[in-house]
């Protein structure tokens, strides 16, 4: 089997156009005529991201010319999210989880590949021909402020001091024909590259690609740790590098078969209002803002361009399925990684946007190991940003399922020693539980719900039937459900 035809049968695609061909053949796609930018692409795509629905591809958008489409909820389903991570698309999530993580260990960094000619310059448009209004931005959010063109998307900056290059997908708006804004939370790897310049005094080279590869779109909204290139890493999960132009404005590296490129450069003291925009929380928490500007300089695409949207909705959303299912891998690596053993289950729960709630599940070994396990979550790379709460529950519980992890709080968590609060953890201005004016800081709860280490032996046994009682009730009396 040539590398090729070994990476299409491990993959299924090559690209965003191969992807959207891959979805339709198996029913996960869905095409829309003549939905309005100002209202119809929104609310389908909130609809269908919070019902499961199938991935949407709007074209013929009234004021468009035919072909300049929108594809939302890309990834808010177990199956695509599987197809793009190429892992078997029927595979139950338990199983899916378990592959992923062994796929995440045993993947190289594979630096992407520098080539001249990509899709992304079918069409280039410089200084003076640039107008961003050229694609169908919607408005995601009836109170929304206005139309973001970048949320699906990454905005690619380099690090001027170290040199390493980010992706990292930060919400991105449509000021006008050759202006936009771009929001980044403190601590984001987007933000401390900006702010780098902006303390030399100096702009801040960035591209804005869209409509890329859909595993590197992932890997562009997903923890990736510091210094570790989200090329690389894709590149490494794919088998294969990326290919990238080198950005003739910024330098930076574009992906080279994006459907959108836009490059410009971010101004130390040039701020316009941002937002009110709804937020992942379920919000509008940070309200409106001045925030940086890019400068936009040159626009690519490819005809036909596909501008992809994945808009924050109140969770459980689009993005909390995926961000559930590649967050909770990356926790369990980072709690192995820390050295704390027998974690046999993590949920980074949908219902808290993947963030706000976390669950781990551990075989206690020693004292203190529970509390060990939660800390850590709570602190970690991939769970550090604006938690809340950190439930860690014993082997027997499926963190998956919300009532048996609310059950084991009931039952084996005495609020007065089982509850520690860490202060002034890193949360930042989307948190809506902290007063207007005093966003940054927050605190966690770690809720110990596994049986109290010295007593467990003599914990209360569980009233459920075991295994074998439990499928002989199933066999004797299971008819009387059906
Ligand atoms: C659709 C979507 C939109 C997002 N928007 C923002 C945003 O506007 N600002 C932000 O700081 N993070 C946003 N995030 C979260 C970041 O993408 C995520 O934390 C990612 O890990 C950031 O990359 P970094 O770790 O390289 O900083 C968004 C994530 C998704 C999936």
């Amino acid at each position: 089997m040539t590398q090729e035809a070994k990476l299409a049968t491990e993959m299924g695609y090559r690209g965003l156009r191969d992807w959207i061909a891959g979805m339709e053949g198996l029913g996960e796609l869905r095409r829309v005529e003549g939905a309005t930018w100002q209202e119809d692409i929104g609310m389908a795509t909130e609809l269908a991201g919070r019902r499961g629905g199938p991935a949407l591809l709007f074209d013929d958008i009234p004021g468009y010319s035919p072909g300049y489409r929108v594809l939302s909820n890309s990834f808010g389903s177990v199956r695509r999210i599987a197809y793009t991570l190429g892992l078997p698309v029927d595979a139950p999530p338990s199983q899916l989880l378990r592959l992923w993580l062994n796929k995440l260990r045993t993947s190289p960094l594979i630096p992407p590949r520098y080539v001249s000619h990509g899709a992304v310059m079918e069409e280039v448009h410089i200084g003076s021909a640039v107008d961003l209004l050229e694609f169908p931005s919607p408005i995601w959010h009836e109170a929304d402020s206005g139309r973001y063109l970048g949320t699906g998307s990454a905005d690619i900056t380099r690090d001027p001091e170290e040199g390493w290059v980010n992706l990292g997908t930060y919400r991105v708006m449509l000021h006008d024909r050759n202006r936009l804004g771009f929001y980044i939370s403190p601590g984001k790897h987007g933000h401390i590259h900006r702010e780098k310049y902006f303390a030399r005094g100096e702009p801040c080279p960035v591209v804005v690609a869209s409509g890329m590869n859909p595993l590197l779109f992932l890997a562009s909204a997903t923890e990736i740790p510091p210094r570790v290139c989200e090329y690389d890493w894709a590149g490494g999960i794919r088998g294969e590098p990326f290919e990238v132009i080198q950005g003739p404005v910024t330098g930076l590296p574009i992906p080279a078969d994006a459907e959108i490129a836009i490059e410009g450069f971010a101004y130390p003291r040039e701020r316009h209002l941002e937002g009110p925009f709804g937020e992942w929380t379920g919000y509008y928490a940070s309200g409106v803002r001045e925030e940086p500007v890019i400068q936009v300089q040159a626009v690519y695409h490819r005809r036909h361009p596909i501008l992809v949207g994945s808009p924050p909705n109140k969770p459980p959303d689009e993005q909390a399925r995926f961000r559930a299912f590649l967050r909770s891998a990356l926790l369990l690596e980072d709690l192995e990684k820390a050295g704390v053993p027998d974690v046999e289950g993590v949920w980074c729960h949908e219902v808290g946007g993947s963030r706000l709630l976390l669950l781990v599940a551990i075989k206690q070994r020693y004292p203190g190991h529970a509390r060990q396990a939660g800390h850590v979550a709570a602190m970690c790379h991939a769970g550090a940003y604006l938690g809340r709460y950190v439930i860690v529950v014993d082997e027997d519980i499926d963190v998956t399922d919300l009532g048996e992890v609310m059950w084991a709080v009931c039952t084996r968590a005495d609020p007065a020693t089982a509850i520690d609060i860490i202060h002034r953890a890193w949360s930042g201005p989307l948190d809506p539980a902290i007063e207007p004016g005093k966003e940054g800081f927050n605190s966690r709860a770690i809720i110990d719900a596994c049986r109290p280490y010295e007593w467990r032996d003599r914990f209360p046994s569980v009233c459920a039937p075991s295994p074998e009682m439990k499928h002989k009730a199933e066999a004797k009396w299971g008819h009387l459900l059906k």
